[in-house]
């Protein structure tokens, strides 16, 4: 047997749109594959056929020289084949542990009794094998995305698949957290798993992956040796173009003081927050995970108390004590988890997008369905989202989309301070680009923009100052000749380099 997953002629439409055409991939035991595509290109689309979440039109698949359909993830299982969704499935009123074997508790016999006991240890144990700490009575909603995803992970490993595919799973983990993921992975493919290795990054998978497979608007396009090819040619296969240089050109026109914050702290983990921010900077803040960079713009944003502190804009102290009151001071945010926090997954695109811009269609508290329809097309045009009508619900988009659609959002009308956190995450190279074009744009106008990321070349690459972020206090505040990798890595772990 040479192939553990043999997929060819995948056809899928959804409606009328057809999403894979001709769509191929092929998995050998004992190796990491990835696979890779633009967002929307059908990459999660393919793996949900494979796993029987999806039904193909027509086309084949087999595991392991037998021909297959799956009718549901139960069957993929009872096969040896297991999937790590990119968005979380984590339940959050309930438990690790009993997110763990949600479906499948253990139980004595055909008794139906509980081996609660027994499901606590085994949670520990598989999640100790990742290196994590996890208190399997925890209720889940108490932890970080970070630590939810690695809940996923533990759960897909429990499961002793032959074949698991991963679809974007470090998007939310912490270095520590990746490397631990790796270590896992490595040992995996020594067993002869053969992983499916869905991601943006780049180095990543020039790291991880023995082979690459990129789809193109739905069709297979190819399979590479990581070894003989290059990140170039793989960008070029996957946009069918070049994108040039990752960062766009960009000339900052600083302008006056926009925002200040003197001495900001919640009482619990951050204290001494002071900085300032000028009309059409971008900042970039910086820090490892955890260092507290979500909880200061949460806090700046409102959707977070703060303790002490206080925030002016334009010179004029402002009381931020909810969002509605940030909005109404020209704040907006867009927060990191887009799932819980940022889009109405139920709700359509065009709704999703007119929902913060309701000032600017609406006359007199009526909205007005016409510019309602305006708006939102020009926002699907402006951020190139894909999607094949305005009505289709923002949850059947792709991730990368999603995210799109959660920055557009807040584009009706020109915010004073833009604050995004992690703005990038699980967004592919061309799109990113547009992005950080969107940024740059906005900053020519007069805007504000904070960033927070965990990605550094991103950091250099569009900001012109970081404030580095250290056990919830700002261990430093570099400019633009200051600003180098090592500086950033030197302040998030401590050490300081300005003397703040
Ligand atoms: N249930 C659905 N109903 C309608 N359209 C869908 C559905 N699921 C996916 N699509 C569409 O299929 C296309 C492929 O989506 P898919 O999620 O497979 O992309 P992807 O390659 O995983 O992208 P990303 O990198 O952003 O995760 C997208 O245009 C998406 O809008
Ligand atoms: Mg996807």
């Amino acid at each position: 047997m040479e192939f553990l997953i043999e997929m060819s002629g995948i056809h899928k439409s959804f409606s009328s749109v057809q999403v894979l055409k001709n769509a191929a991939f092929q998995l050998k035991p004992g190796e990491i594959h990835a696979l890779m595509g633009e967002n929307g290109a059908g990459k999660s689309t393919l793996m949900k056929i494979l796993t029987g979440i999806y039904k193909a039109d027509s086309g084949s698949v087999k595991v392991k020289g037998r021909d297959v359909m799956f009718a549901d993830p139960k069957e993929a299982e009872d096969h040896g084949v297991a999937i790590i969704h990119q968005e979380l499935n984590i339940i959050p009123k309930l438990s690790v542990s009993e997110n763990m074997f949600l479906g499948r508790q253990l139980t004595y016999g055909k008794t139906g009794i509980v081996r609660d006991k027994e499901m606590k240890r085994k949670t520990r144990e598989y999640l100790q094998r990742l290196g994590v700490e996890l208190d399997p009575e925890a209720a889940a909603d108490t932890l970080s995305i970070g630590q939810q995803q690695m809940i996923e992970i533990a759960k897909a490993l429990s499961k002793n698949a032959e074949v698991l595919i991963m679809d974007e799973p470090t998007a939310a983990l912490t270095d520590r957290e990746i490397e631990a993921l790796f270590k896992m992975m490595d040992q995996l493919r020594r067993e002869g798993v053969g992983i499916v290795y869905i991601s943006h990054r780049m180095e990543e998978i020039f790291q991880m992956c023995d082979r690459i497979s990129v789809l193109r608007d739905g069709a297979f396009l190819g399979t590479e040796k990581t070894a003989d090819t290059k990140v170039e040619h793989i960008v070029r296969l996957m946009v069918g173009r070049e994108i040039g240089e990752r960062y766009p050109e960009r000339s900052s026109k600083i302008g006056a003081e926009r925002l200040r914050v003197e001495n900001l702290s919640d009482g619990r983990k951050l204290s001494g927050i002071s900085f300032s921010a000028a009309a059409g900077e971008i900042v970039g803040i910086a820090g490892l995970m955890g260092a507290g960079r979500t909880e200061i713009v949460r806090m700046l944003f409102g959707a977070d108390k703060k303790k002490k502190g206080k925030i002016y804009m334009d010179g004029r102290e402002v009381a931020i004590t909810n969002p509605s009151q940030a909005i109404e001071a020209g704040i907006v945010f867009v927060t990191e988890d887009r799932k819980h926090q940022g889009l109405v997954l139920g709700m359509s695109v065009r709704e999703n997008l007119s929902l913060t811009n309701y000032k600017r269609i609406a006359s007199a508290g009526v909205i007005s369905a016409k510019k309602d329809y305006e708006l939102s097309d020009k926002m699907i045009k402006r951020f190139n989202i894909r999607t094949h009508d305005p009505e289709q619900t923002v949850k059947s988009l792709s991730g990368g989309n999603q995210q799109k659609v959660a920055i557009g959002k807040w584009l009706g009308e020109l915010p004073k301070v833009f604050i995004m956190d992690e703005p990038t995450r699980g967004v592919d190279v061309g799109a990113k680009k547009e992005i950080y074009s969107m940024m740059n744009e906005l900053s020519e106008q007069g805007v504000t923009v904070i960033m927070v990321s965990s990605d550094l070349p991103e950091v250099l690459g569009v900001s012109d100052r970081v404030i580095v972020i250290h056990e919830g206090r700002i261990s430093s505040i570099l400019d633009k000749a200051q600003m180098n990798q090592e500086a950033i890595m030197l302040a998030a772990t401590g050490g300081s380099s300005n003397g703040h």
